[in-house]
């Protein structure tokens, strides 16, 4: 099982195909977000570890300047088990 961990929090587990920020907010932990759909860009966050295991960037985060390094939460879908820590806010 995959793990997301957010700004020094708990590691809380995600499943292979789920975006990071649907993982968080089913544990509970305290992400920003807004919209939930690619829009509105509240749910950057920076990869500090576990980036490889990451599907491409979507055209959602392509628009709104996502490096890889940067990503949204609400677009990013974990592809491989790894321990996958993120920041927020950017
Ligand atoms: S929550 Fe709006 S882009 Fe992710």
């Amino acid at each position: 099982m995959a793990s997301v961990q957010l700004n020094d929090g708990r590691a809380v587990p995600v499943a292979l195909g789920q975006d990071l920020l649907a993982a968080l907010l089913d544990a509970g932990e305290p992400a920003l977000y807004l919209c939930m759909s690619g829009s509105c860009g509240r749910c950057r966050c920076r990869v500090v570890a576990g980036g490889a295991a990451l599907a491409p960037l979507s055209e959602a985060e392509r628009q709104h300047g996502c490096d890889g390094e940067q990503r949204l939460a609400c677009q990013a879908r974990v592809v491989r088990e790894a321990e996958i820590v993120i920041e927020q806010p950017v």
